[in-house]
């Protein structure tokens, strides 16, 4: 963003004002003059063609400094300097990812009299309450362990919420729940979730429930003045028609498989959301974008549950029982398979440290992919069951494959280790023989 780029054409000037040619204060100048307390100028996107800021433009600065300084209270913000950094003024403006004209948290601030720190940095001074929705279901359990096993800090406070907190398909009860925890950062999990066969089923549930318990959260978390909600999305929404590997620019690029589309809408509903929280309010709102989730807290369910889970269960009861081992359809279709104790570790990561709005995949490598009589057999093996495997072509097979590139995750964490999928199967069955009586099932 240099001078130029500020500088405008010369069209809306006000009487008086010098043109282009004999200017003898620039429209920065202009604006700090008229504005000492506020010394932040919006990005190209949201100026007019003038170089002045519109309306609009003047309410995302606002909002931006309410950003930078971690509060809900603009008063409080004014403390904070914040200067959007030029040649001109002798500042640079640190790198940013090339989707974002200007990268708030990258921008240099001042806190007064403590010197220039980033955005990220500044917000990070003050302490964090982490809301979790969903802090019950198989990620959140995930969380909460890795946050109890030495990854949180001590500067956060963790809240794990249920349903029995509060049904966040109310619009009442989700804003009783964020003015009673007034968090700072929010991670969006609660959903209707479930496999395959389940969504076949309830199309309209899945699409009306997440869509109302994701609007409310969103929402409320803007009104109390959350700096950051990192919402969850998952492979199974992106075009059913595709080519592979799957990135995070093709969620809106076609219809879904028509076995998930209320779940699939619903959730693509979330990135537009974050989207306009964004370019309204300048909401650092985000989501990531996991693959088949699997660990302890699933649900074994056979009938409603995902894949794993549900083939565990059968592992465990043909073991009971002495009978086959019957996977439903072919076997054939392929997926990438995520252990929910490495997703949590990734899920702290993006809290912290991940700036984008845009949504980030968090999954293994396309090449850790197996097919779903690979999963059976490693599962087999990890519960000692030595009965036949029976392959029921009758059910469906859902999306063949949905291969997702877990590169721009790479590009942030080039050394991050996932737990072998053998071992975390392993963990995972022992999980759920140990407690058999206690698993959703
Ligand atoms: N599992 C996967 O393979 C997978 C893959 C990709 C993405 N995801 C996404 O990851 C997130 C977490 O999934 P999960 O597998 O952990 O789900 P889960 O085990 O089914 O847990 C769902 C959680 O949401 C809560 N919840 C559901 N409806 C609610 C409502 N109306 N009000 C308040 N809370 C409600 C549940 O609370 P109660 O315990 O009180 O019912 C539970 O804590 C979801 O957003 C899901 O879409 C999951």
């Amino acid at each position: 963003m240099g001078p130029e780029a500020w500088r405008g054409t010369g069209a809306g000037r006000r009487a008086g004002e010098p043109g282009v040619a004999g200017r003898t204060s620039t429209p920065a100048r202009r604006w700090s003059r008229r504005r000492p307390g506020l010394a932040i100028r919006p990005p190209s996107h949201f100026r007019r063609r003038s170089g002045r800021p519109g309306a609009a433009g003047w309410r995302r600065v606002a909002e931006r400094q309410r950003f930078a300084a971690g509060c809900s209270s603009h008063a409080a913000a004014a403390r904070l300097t914040v200067r959007a950094d030029t040649p001109r003024h002798g500042f640079r403006l640190l790198p940013a990812p090339a989707r974002h004209h200007f990268h708030f948290p990258f921008c240099l601030c001042r806190l007064a009299g403590e010197g220039f720190v980033t955005m990220t940095e500044a917000v990070g001074t003050r302490p964090k309450r982490i809301l979790v929705t969903g802090g019950t279901g198989l990620v959140g359990k995930a969380i909460e362990k890795v946050v109890a096993d030495g990854g949180g800090r001590p500067d956060e406070e963790w809240i794990f919420v249920s349903s029995k907190d509060a049904d966040l398909t109310s619009a009442v009860e989700t804003k009783a729940l964020f003015e009673k925890h007034k968090p700072t950062h929010v991670i969006h999990l609660a959903a209707m979730v479930g496999g395959l066969f389940k969504n076949i089923r309830y199309n309209l549930d899945f699409w009306r429930r997440n869509v109302h318990i994701n609007d409310n959260v969103l929402h409320s978390a803007y009104e109390c003045g959350a700096q950051k909600v990192v919402s969850c999305l998952s492979t199974c929404i992106f075009p059913d028609k595709t080519t592979y590997p799957i990135d995070e620019t093709m969620i809106h690029n076609g219809p879904p498989h028509s076995s998930n589309f209320g779940y699939s809408y619903a959730k693509r509903m979330i990135d537009i959301q974050n989207r306009a929280y964004f370019e309204q309010h300048g909401c650092r709102f985000t989501a990531v974008i996991p693959t088949n989730v699997f660990g302890p807290h699933d649900n074994f369910n056979i009938e409603d549950g995902h894949v794993l889970p549900g083939l565990i269960h059968k592992v465990y009861l043909a073991k009971q029982t002495g009978s086959a081992l019957t996977v439903w359809g072919t076997g054939k279709p392929r997926r990438q398979f995520i252990y929910s104790l490495d997703l949590a570790r990734l899920f702290l990561w993006v809290l912290r440290e991940y700036d984008e709005v845009e949504p980030i995949i968090l999954s293994v490598g396309e090449e850790d992919e197996v097919s779903i009589r690979e999963a059976a057999e490693t599962i087999a093996e990890a519960m000692d069951f030595k009965g036949e495997l029976v392959f029921d072509m009758t059910k469906s097979d859902g999306q063949f494959k949905k291969t997702a590139s877990n590169s721009k995750l790479r590009r942030y964490l080039p050394g991050f280790q996932f737990t072998p999928f053998r071992q975390a199967v392993k963990e995972t069955c022992t999980w759920f023989t140990t407690n058999y009586t206690s698993a959703r099932k």
